[in-house]
């Protein structure tokens, strides 16, 4: 009999193909990210070719990082979560596949038609229409088999962790459906439905809740599942987690204009923007906080858990990032840090120190499990990818600080007689130590990956069929 159908048990194959597909992805999105970054510092390695520039290559970069590592670390970690706290198998074996097949396509499609120049020219929306539309059928599908899971469940009560998951599913299949809305004039062009002032706030009140949604209510249905999970304590507070919820989700959704400072936007758009932007720092500390406190009486653990060091670590940095992040949003502030290096600072805090270390945290923890292994092949390793890591994050966004303000002054800077006191090509030349530390720290990180994707092989290796589906069998008591 085949146990990938047996009613009893968990469906692990889809959540161990996504699992390794993330590493997978992780290595080319944060690879190319190294590229780019040399790039800044030695443009020779832009090759003179169309394909192989960085204005080309940058898109590729943002669309591997966020959607083929960060989305198949969300598809596998929710998928594991929602069966886990549910005590149930997902609704439909079939439609799993799908999600997993349909969402390599629209990467590989990504991978194709980026290089070639194709891009509707917005932001984290670059892909054309036929890409575009393949993305929202998988993400539709996508909710079908996770939402189908919920209504299954044996349990009564809907884990916490799932309404970040349930959120971050329904408002990516909103925002992207609406700022896609497009007229195709061939098979690889469209214009946006929208125009002028219209298009720019729809493109941030989708861009803005990419990162609200995607890149952060998901990684903290994460957050709320694997940080209790590693550190064996019951999440700090219940209620907190709720308050949470809700006011993260409330708020969000209306910050999008900070990202349109001084332009045609109405003033009163941007002075919501920042209203809200400034707000939202309570709810996003609040979850910081409800994470970290999580570990009352068990920071000890972190002396010899690798693991929970990556958690603990990625909640730090979304705290600094949260902080950054509304600071920024101040109009006076954001009229220094806007077009400079400080955005690409803290863009990286969010995505290596926030996105990046709780998916690798909460992978060590879940791929000995879905391979039938009682833990990873080395810890040894994992300890070495978490200063790797750590120290290439903080490379990072320290040369973008010391870089972004230098510009920012630099560009602002008057003579007495109102001309300006710097070319921009002087203010580059001033940012090139800071190009060549930010590609230095990006190497870090990316070499921290590739310990990660040895220890995942040998992990791997080291596991039978046999035990991997012996341990997706569903355990009735104490299943999360
Ligand atoms: C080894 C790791 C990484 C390196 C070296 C790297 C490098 C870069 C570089 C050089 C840029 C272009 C900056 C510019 O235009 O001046 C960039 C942009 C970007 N990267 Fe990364 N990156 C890495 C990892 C990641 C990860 C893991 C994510 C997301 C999860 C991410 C998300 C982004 C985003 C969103 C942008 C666009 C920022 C903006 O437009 O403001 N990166 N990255
Ligand atoms: C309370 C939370 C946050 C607020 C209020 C906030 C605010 C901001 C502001 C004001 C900017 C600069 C806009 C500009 O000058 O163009 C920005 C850029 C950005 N932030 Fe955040 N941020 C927050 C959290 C995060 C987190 C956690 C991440 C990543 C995981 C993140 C990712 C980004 C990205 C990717 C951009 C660049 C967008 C672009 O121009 O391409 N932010 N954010």
């Amino acid at each position: 009999m085949s146990t990938a159908i047996s009613p009893t048990a968990y469906n692990y194959k889809v959540v161990r193909q996504f699992a390794i597909m993330t590493v997978v992805w992780g290595i080319l999105g944060m690879g190319l990210g190294v590229f780019i970054a040399s790039q800044l510092v030695w443009p020779e390695l832009n090759f003179g070719l169309p394909w192989t520039t960085f204005g080309r290559l940058r898109p590729l970069h943002t669309n591997l990082v966020i959607f083929a590592f960060g989305g198949c670390a969300l598809f596998a970690t929710s998928y594991y979560v929602v069966q886990r706290t549910c005590q149930t198998r997902l609704i439909s074996d079939s439609l799993a596949a799908f999600t997993f097949w349909g969402w390599q396509a629209v990467i590989v499609g990504a991978i194709v038609t980026l290089p070639l120049g194709y891009t509707t020219t917005k932001e984290y929306a670059e892909l054309e229409w036929p890409l575009a539309i393949l993305l929202a059928i998988v993400w539709v599908t996508y909710g079908l088999v996770f939402f189908g899971t919920i209504v299954k469940r044996k349990t009564k009560h809907i884990y916490v962790g799932n309404w970040f998951y349930g959120a971050f599913i329904v408002v990516t299949a909103m925002l992207h459906i609406v700022n896609h809305a497009s007229l195709p004039v061939s098979f690889f062009k469209s214009y946006s439905a929208y125009s002028g002032a219209t298009d720019a706030m729809i493109q941030w009140w989708y861009g803005h809740n990419a990162v609200g949604f995607f890149l952060t209510t998901g990684f903290l249905g994460m957050m709320y599942y694997f940080v209790p999970k590693q550190a064996e304590r019951p999440i700090y507070s219940y209620r907190l987690s709720i308050v949470h919820f809700w006011a993260l989700i409330t708020l969000y959704i209306w910050a999008g204009p900070h990202h349109l400072h001084y332009t045609a936007l109405p003033d009163w758009a941007q002075s919501l923007g920042m209203a809200m932007s400034i707000i939202l720092l309570a709810p996003s500390w609040g979850g910081m906080i409800n994470g970290m406190m999580t570990l009352s009486g068990a920071w000890h653990k972190l002396r010899t858990d690798p693991i929970l060091r990556f958690l603990v670590v990625s909640l730090a940095f979304y705290g600094m990032s949260t902080f950054e992040g509304p600071m920024m949003a101040i109009k006076t502030v954001n009229s220094l840090s806007h077009y400079t290096d400080w955005t690409i600072g803290h863009v990286h805090a969010g995505a290596l120190g926030w996105v990046a270390m709780i998916s690798i945290g909460a992978l060590y923890h879940m791929i000995p499990k879905v391979f039938g292994r009682q833990q990873m092949h080395s810890i040894g390793l994992i300890n070495a990818h978490f200063w790797l890591a750590t120290i290439g994050t903080v490379l990072y966004i320290a040369s973008m600080w010391v870089n972004g303000i230098t510009q920012g002054l630099m560009w602002r800077a008057i003579n007495d007689d109102g001309t300006l006191t710097y070319s921009f090509v002087e203010a580059l030349q001033a940012s090139h130590p800071g190009f060549i530390v930010r590609a230095l720290g990006g190497a870090f990180f990316a070499t921290g990956m590739l310990f990660m994707a040895y220890n995942v092989f040998r992990t791997v290796r080291a596991s039978n069929p046999a035990e991997a589906e012996a341990a997706a069998q569903i355990a009735v008591v104490g299943a999360h």
